[in-house]
């Protein structure tokens, strides 16, 4: 499904605020603050190891909107204390105390319920409900982008940074997202696939979401 977004845009000039407010650290910097190796901040070093962490990203069949999905995970990492590889070994939330899942075995969790809630939803809702798939896949893949400006990693543990407390990840995911060029429908499901989401109307792609992150983090509340 080649989905046209309707966005012929170029990422918006208005949200380079963040670039110009948070620069990304020098490599050196980045390299004493996080000891995991192969950390760069070349982008083309950072759009690969994007591209290892979410195979889930050729899923989207729209080009351009993968690209856009793809570098909002790079800025991202531009601007996080985070790197790749530690999303292999920190946890997915802060909320549950020892928490035995990962931040991607978590993530690629939802984005795989999600996908294959919605082609169950098209298989037998087709006719009725009108669901972009790759709306879907690209929302489940940035829902918790933004928590890598949440996060701070301190004596080798993550934590919420002041940031987090004062901006959780949905706000700063989308603004991370707008500044990379991707589309509304998209931002939404970021805004709202959380608690803060309950206060707006969902749109169907962004319930299949929020349910897909639910249903694979409630099970570890005690
Ligand atoms: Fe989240």
């Amino acid at each position: 499904m080649g989905s046209d977004f309707g966005h012929s845009r170029e990422p918006s000039r208005e949200y380079t605020f963040l670039r110009e407010a948070m620069p990304p650290r020098s490599r050196e910097a980045k390299k004493s603050a996080n000891a995991s190796p192969g950390y760069a901040a070349e982008p083309s070093v950072l759009r690969q190891a994007v591209e290892r962490l979410w195979p889930e990203l050729e899923w989207i069949e729209d080009r351009r909107l993968r690209a856009r999905v793809a570098a909002t995970w790079v800025r991202a990492f531009e601007l996080s204390p985070l790197a790749p590889d530690d999303l292999n070994r920190i946890p997915f939330t802060l909320l549950v105390p020892d928490c035995p899942a990962t931040f991607m075995q978590h993530k690629r969790c939802v984005v795989h319920i999600a996908r294959r809630a919605a082609e169950s939803m098209i298989e037998f809702l087709g006719k009725a409900l009108k669901i972009d798939l790759d709306t879907v896949i690209a929302g489940a893949i940035l829902a918790d982008v933004g928590k890598l400006l949440e996060y701070e990693v301190v004596d080798g543990k993550a934590r919420q940074s002041q940031r987090g407390e004062f901006l959780r990840h949905p706000f700063t995911g989308v603004a991370l997202a707008m500044e990379c060029g991707v589309p509304e429908a998209v931002c939404h499901i970021i805004a709202a696939h959380a608690a803060e989401g309950d206060l707006v109307k969902r749109t169907t792609e962004a319930i299949i979401v929020h349910h897909a992150d639910f249903m694979s983090y409630l099970p570890f509340r005690k």
